[in-house]
């Protein structure tokens, strides 16, 4: 499949900013996919969103959508390209069609086009039965139905949807998922931001993992939680603990990986449940004591956690 967005070398540091909040990001989108950003808070996602719709203009470097120049061709852009900001902007008086109509006449569509296009949108959502209720009597997960719809009106190739679960209870939360992918089978290619790993590695073919600007791991979903081998072990220990114990965990048969930092140990493992009891046995038999214990399943959480010595999420 072709690229439909490609991105190259993007900066964008906002005025008055001591640092850029994104940091020479490159990657590409093919038709057809749904790609994640999985980042924390802070990471850029918005702002590299922001700067891919042409509402912000990069500091640095240059992309395309659908061959289009994000910078000269920006009318272009736009018509390719759907934005689900992270933010919900609904009129909370007007019914689901007056506000869908309102956005569509902002795309420029009118007449009996904008009609049908309203109700086409309405329906991909499943939304078309409240159709003329107004946006104030639904709950948060059915106003980000209606937001969503509202990036579909002039029917474009991308939809860059930011967080589009935040706030959401979880039977919408399903249907949100079952919409991105009912509307990915019938060839949307999507950009999903979220910092849920559950997300990442439900809905999204490969997965871009930003952290401070910067993407720091790319692949399938599958393929990130294999590169980190098995689990990890989190062993708490005590301060005064030889460093010998260290490196005869290192040598035990499946350890991969192991980091001792402020009385704690991390050990990857092909097989952690398994290497656990050779790490106790360790333990048991220098007669040193174990404080605390956790084993960390092997996932996309796990993969951002063993990249940057943070979790995703607070
Ligand atoms: N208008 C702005 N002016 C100055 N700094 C900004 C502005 N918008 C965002 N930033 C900064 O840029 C960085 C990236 O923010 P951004 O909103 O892109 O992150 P994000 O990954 O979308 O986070 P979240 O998950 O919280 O939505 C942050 O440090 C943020 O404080
Ligand atoms: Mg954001």
């Amino acid at each position: 499949m072709p690229n439909i967005v490609e991105a190259d070398q993007l900066v964008k540091q906002y005025p008055g900013s001591p640092e850029p909040s994104v940091r020479g990001l490159s990657f590409a989108i093919q038709q057809g996919e749904i790609f994640g950003f999985l980042g924390p808070n802070g990471a850029g996602k918005t702002t590299t969103i922001s700067m891919l719709s042409c509402l912000l203009k990069p500091t640095e470097g240059s992309a395309t959508i659908a061959g289009f120049d994000l910078i000269h061709q920006s009318s272009n852009v736009k018509r390719q390209i759907g934005l689900v900001p992270q933010d919900l902007a609904l009129y909370p008086t007007l019914s689901a069609r007056d506000n869908l109509s309102f956005f569509g006449r902002v795309y420029g569509l009118k007449g009996s086009e904008l009609r049908q296009r309203v109700k086409d949108a309405l329906e991909m959502v499943g939304l078309f039965d409240r159709a003329n209720d107004a946006v104030e009597t639904f709950s948060g997960g059915m106003k980000r139905r209606v937001n969503i719809a509202a990036g579909l009106l002039h029917n474009p190739q991308v939809l860059f949807l930011d967080e589009p679960t935040v706030g959401v209870d979880p039977q919408s939360r399903n249907f949100i998922f079952e919409n991105v992918e009912a509307l990915n089978r019938d060839g949307l290619t999507v950009l999903y931001t979220t910092h849920y790993m559950e997300e990442a590695q439900r809905l999204c073919g490969r997965v871009a993992i930003i952290d401070q600007g910067q993407i720091i791991a790319l692949d399938t979903p599958k393929a990130l939680i294999e590169s980190l081998g098995g689990g990890i072990i989190h062993l708490g220990v005590p301060p005064e603990m030889p460093k010998s114990l260290v490196s005869e965990v290192e040598h035990l048969p499946d350890v991969q990986h192991v980091t001792h930092t402020d009385g704690k140990l991390g050990i990857t493992a092909q097989h952690a449940q398994r290497t656990l009891v050779s790490v106790i046995k360790v333990f048991n038999d220098a007669d040193v004591s174990i404080t605390s214990l956790e084993i960390l399943e092997p996932n996309l959480e796990t993969v951002f956690l063993h990249l940057t010595g943070k979790r995703l999420r607070n």
